[in-house]
C-alpha cells in the first residue's frame, strides 16, 4: 500500500486534525478579487455586498484574497503595475467596510503554499476539462489573444487552490464564476475520494443581482470595455457617467411608454437606491411615459453618490495611513499562511507525501518557513 497514510492505515486526515469548519464551528467564506485596477460597482454587487452582510454574521469566518497571480494570467506583460493595483484593491476592500478586526485580508503571492496546492490539484484535472471552462473562451476573445497560455488555462485550478486552501465553504461570486466553483467541487471530491476527506465541497453564492450591466447597457461592467463606475469615482464623474448611460433603446421621446426590465438605469436603481418607494414610483411613471430619462438619471446620481460617500470617506482616511495598510496586509497574510500550511500538511499527509520529515524540517528552516 504505497499510498497508505502513515498514521492509522486509513486514508484521511490524522486523528485530532482540525475540523473542516472554521474556528468555533463557523463556516468559512472566501472572496477573491484580482488586482487589475480599482473595483467598480459590478464588483460590489457581485460579491462585496454579500461579504459585508456575512462579515457581521457570527456563523461565518471571512477571508478576503487579493489574487495577484490571477492578475498575472492576463496582465503578465504589465507585471510591474500589479503592485500598485494591490494597494488599490486593499483600499477598496477597506473602504467598503471590510474590517480587518473581523476578517482576514491577504495577498495570494505571500502564501507560497497556494502554488504548491495548485500543483497537486493540476494532477486531478484533465486538460480537456480545463479547456471546457466557458470563461476561458471569453477571456481569449475579449483580450484578443491568439490562444490561452498554460497559466490562463489553469486559472480555475489556481482558484480552486485559493478556495480549498482556507477550506472555504461559501464563496460569494458573480454568476460567471460558477463554473470555477463547480470545478473546485470536482477537485475536492476527486481528492477526497482518492486520498481521504480533507476538503469541503464549496458552494458559490450569487448575490441578489447576478450581474450588474455596464453603463453602455452591455451585459456586465468590465474595465476593458470601459463601461464602469468605480467605487472611488468622485461625485462629478458619477454624474457624468450616469447622465451618459444607455436606457431603453425603444423609447424615443420622454412621453413614450418605456421599458423598465433590462433597462440598466433601473437595474442600478434596484441595486443602489435605498428609497424603495421612489424606485417604485419612478418605474410606474416610466412605463406610463410620464417621467423622462433625465429625471430618472438625476435621482440615480443622487442615490449613487449617497451610497458612495461613506465609501469615499473611509478610503480617504486609509489613504492617509500607508503604514497601516502594510500592517493590515501583513497581519492578514500571516494568518492566512498559518491556515495554508495546515491545509497543505493535511493534503500531503492524506496523499502519503509526508516522507522525509526530518529533511523537510531542515530545508524549511533554511527557507525561513519555520
Ligand atoms: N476569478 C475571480 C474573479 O475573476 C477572482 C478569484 C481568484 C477568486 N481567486 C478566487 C474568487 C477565489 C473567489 C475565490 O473575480
Amino acid at each position: 500500500m504505497a499510498n497508505a497514510p502513515h498514521h492509522d492505515g486509513r486514508a484521511g486526515p490524522p486523528p485530532g486534525a482540525p475540523s473542516q469548519l472554521g474556528t468555533g464551528g463557523r463556516r468559512r467564506l472566501l472572496t477573491g478579487l484580482r488586482p487589475t485596477g480599482r473595483f467598480h460597482l459590478g464588483n460590489f454587487i457581485g460579491t462585496l455586498e454579500k461579504d459585508l452582510e456575512l462579515q457581521d454574521d457570527p456563523r461565518f469566518e471571512c477571508f478576503f484574497l487579493i489574487a495577484d497571480y490571477h492578475a498575472l494570467t492576463t496582465y503578465y506583460e504589465s507585471s510591474r503595475e500589479i503592485g500598485g493595483n494591490i494597494r488599490e484593491a486593499l483600499l477598496d476592500f477597506l473602504s467598503v467596510g471590510i474590517d480587518p478586526e473581523k476578517s482576514t485580508i491577504y495577498l495570494q503571492s505571500l502564501i507560497p503554499e497556494v502554488a504548491e496546492l495548485f500543483l497537486l490539484f493540476t494532477m486531478l484535472v484533465s486538460a480537456p476539462r480545463a479547456q471546457r471552462i466557458p470563461t476561458l473562451k471569453e477571456q481569449v476573445r475579449d483580450l484578443k489573444m491568439e490562444s490561452a497560455s498554460l497559466g490562463l488555462l489553469n486559472y480555475p485550478v489556481l482558484q480552486a487552490a485559493d478556495i480549498l486552501m482556507v477550506r472555504g465553504e461559501v464563496v460569494p461570486v458573480g454568476k460567471d464564476q460558477l463554473s470555477h466553483i463547480e470545478l473546485t467541487r470536482e477537485i475536492a471530491r476527486r481528492f477526497n475520494a482518492l486520498y481521504g476527506p480533507v476538503f469541503p465541497e464549496s458552494e458559490g453564492l450569487v448575490g441578489r443581482i447576478p450581474t450588474l450591466p455596464g453603463t453602455d447597457g452591455g451585459p456586465k461592467m468590465s474595465k476593458s470595455v470601459g463601461n464602469v463606475i468605480y467605487l472611488a469615482d468622485d461625485a462629478e464623474t458619477v454624474r457624468k457617467r450616469v447622465m451618459a448611460m444607455f436606457t431603453d433603446p425603444t423609447r424615443l421621446r420622454a412621453t413614450d411608454p418605456g421599458h423598465v426590465k433590462g433597462n440598466p438605469v433601473f437595474v442600478y436603481h434596484d441595486a443602489f437606491n435605498r428609497d424603495a418607494a421612489e424606485v417604485k414610483e419612478l418605474k410606474a411613471r416610466y412605463v406610463k411615459g410620464t417621467v423622462g430619462d433625465v429625471e430618472v438619471k438625476r435621482k440615480l446620481v443622487a442615490a449613487l453618490n449617497g451610497f458612495l460617500d461613506p465609501i469615499r470617506d473611509r478610503r480617504a482616511a486609509y489613504e492617509r495611513q500607508p503604514g497601516l495598510l502594510d500592517d493590515i496586509l501583513a497581519e492578514g497574510s500571516r494568518r492566512a499562511r498559518e491556515e495554508a500550511r495546515e491545509t497543505l500538511r493535511l493534503a500531503r499527509d492524506a496523499m502519503g507525501l509526508d516522507y522525509f520529515g526530518a529533511a523537510r524540517a531542515t530545508v524549511e528552516a533554511v527557507g525561513g518557513r519555520a
